[in-house]
């Protein structure tokens, strides 16, 4: 049964709503908004339904299926642990409406995680309002424009971005009313001071960059970098996606930020593919904090009476003064910020061991993947997306050679991993490297992994062109019209199924 609306199951199988235990109310919705007809729903015993979605989950791919080397994303395991700690009653079953002090234990988790972030990042102040990174960009950019109107420096309306940056970062500006003023990298793809430097005046109001580049490259110019930017009186943001890579080593405010995003969903831990759920919170330095989204948890010493938590400290909302207005409610995706909490108090100070192997399997990766080509013979159908000897937490490839000299794609290669049994890499992003596919294969996985995708993938280097073309042929779905599906984007069940 793939599809739920073609089971209309046994007469009478499946759930009944219960009569309603109160007397039916006087109001009415209003005529347009009612069904003229009863809704047909697919009526399922329980297993059929356990049957379904079990079904559909093993037509997926996950972290929990397999490597899953998806390059900017930061796939890694979701330790079960979190689980269980962000199911604890006492942490789930609570809402934020309840009186202060029925919450005073989930408030201290999210003023210990408020304050955990700042520290890391270097930063003041912390909001876990943002549902997702992008999010996060487009409130650090509304709080620096607010920043700046408080300042009667309205003349700041321009954004600068590197040309590798993400693509969130110029729609985030854009959506907030920026234009964007993209800027050219150096050979070996870095910022180029030189470029960056014509281009600031008194109306840019902000540079975003992410460090390690989405090269999966150290910035090594970024005090330069953030000098140049506050000279003109703009202010630094960092796209916290590659966090990963620094945590615990360094951070964006020694680097000279006055903004940050952290991913909490790809540096500490939450299911997130398909799209979400994700946690975005920013961290900005005291002069932005004002405009922070509220509330957000502080603390105050405890008054007579007051049952505490932590001895002598009662966390309470706060509302920051010239706040932008809330963009989610209370602290957003709470349970991801819970799970990433959890993620954090059991790594504790070793976050910094984290972020040292994250870097250490790319890197060990990314030589393994030449090697094998290299004995194999297949070296010369790509090269390395990057100039430079170390990589951070990811690096990239480029299929250039294998387009030109067999008319081989980077998408090609992708597919073809996919009949290997793995996710695909990232594909065609960072837009500065040619038919790129970026990788990262994070902390979480062995060396035994690594080794065998090295190998894997220099096997699927060296297939014929004409198989590679026509992959996948092993997964449920196999190539599809990608340019067809959007420009011909369906989300609708058909009318004809309701
Ligand atoms: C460098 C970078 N910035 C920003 C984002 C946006 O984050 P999110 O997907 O959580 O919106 C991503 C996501 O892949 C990213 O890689």
């Amino acid at each position: 049964m793939n599809n739920l609306w073609d089971h209309t199951g046994a007469k009478g199988a499946g759930y009944a709503q219960p009569a309603p235990m109160v007397p039916e109310s006087e109001l009415r919705l209003a005529t347009p908004l009612l069904r003229a007809s009863a809704q047909r729903w697919p009526r399922l015993s329980e297993p059929e339904m356990v049957r379904h979605y079990t079904n559909l989950s093993r037509r997926n791919f996950g972290i929990d299926t397999g490597f899953y080397p998806l390059g900017s994303c930061t796939m890694k395991h979701n330790p079960r642990v979190n689980e269980v700690i962000a199911q604890m009653p006492g942490i789930c079953d609570v809402h934020p409406h309840q009186p202060e002090h029925h919450l005073q234990g989930l408030l201290s988790i999210f003023h210990e995680m408020q304050h955990m972030l700042a520290v890391c990042a270097g930063m003041d102040e912390v909001t876990l309002q943002p549902v997702a990174g992008a999010q996060g960009e487009f409130t650090a950019v509304r709080c620096i424009q607010e920043y700046f109107r408080e300042r009667g420096e309205s003349q700041r309306t321009r954004i600068v971005v590197p040309d590798s940056a993400h693509g969130t970062n110029p729609a985030s500006a854009a959506m907030a009313g920026f234009e964007i003023v993209e800027v050219p990298s150096t050979e070996d793809g870095r910022i180029d001071l030189e470029a960056l430097a014509a281009v600031l005046d008194d109306t840019i109001a902000a540079m975003m960059i992410t460090n390690p580049n989405t090269l999966g490259l150290f910035e090594t110019d970024i005090a330069a970098a953030a000098e140049l930017v506050h000279g003109v009186g703009g202010q630094m943001y960092y796209d916290g996606a590659n966090f990963n890579a620094i945590i615990g080593r360094t951070s964006p405010g020694l680097m000279g930020f006055d903004a940050v995003h952290y991913n909490l969903h790809k540096t500490f831990s939450q299911p997130h593919g398909g799209g979400g759920p994700g946690s975005g919170p920013i961290g900005v330095k005291a002069h932005l904090a004002p405009f922070l989204p509220g509330p957000v948890v502080d603390v105050r010493a405890a008054e007579d009476g007051e049952r505490t938590v932590e001895a002598g400290r009662w966390f309470h909302w706060r509302e920051p003064e010239h706040s932008i207005g809330k963009v989610q409610q209370w602290h957003g995706n709470a349970g991801a910020v819970l799970r990433c909490w959890a993620f954090y108090r059991r790594y504790g100070r070793d976050l910094r061991t984290m972020s040292e192997h994250a870097v250490l399997n790319a890197n060990y990766l990314r030589h393994a993947i030449h090697r094998e080509a290299k004995d194999a013979g297949v070296d010369h159908l790509f090269v390395d997306g990057a100039r430079t000897d170390v990589a951070k937490h990811e690096f990239t490839l480029s299929m250039q050679p294998a387009k030109e000299a067999l008319g081989v794609t980077a998408m090609d290669i992708a597919k073809g991993l996919l009949d290997m049994g793995y996710m695909a890499p990232t594909v065609y992003f960072p837009l500065v490297v040619p038919e790129c596919l970026m990788i990262e294969p994070t902390e979480t996985e062995a060396k035994d992994t690594l080794d065998q995708f090295a190998k894997d993938f220099v096997a699927v280097v060296g297939t014929d062109p004409e198989t590679l073309h026509a992959a996948p042929v092993t997964t449920p779905v196999r190539r599809v019209d990608e340019v067809y599906a959007a420009r011909n984007l369906c989300l609708r069940v058909p009318e004809e199924d309701l």
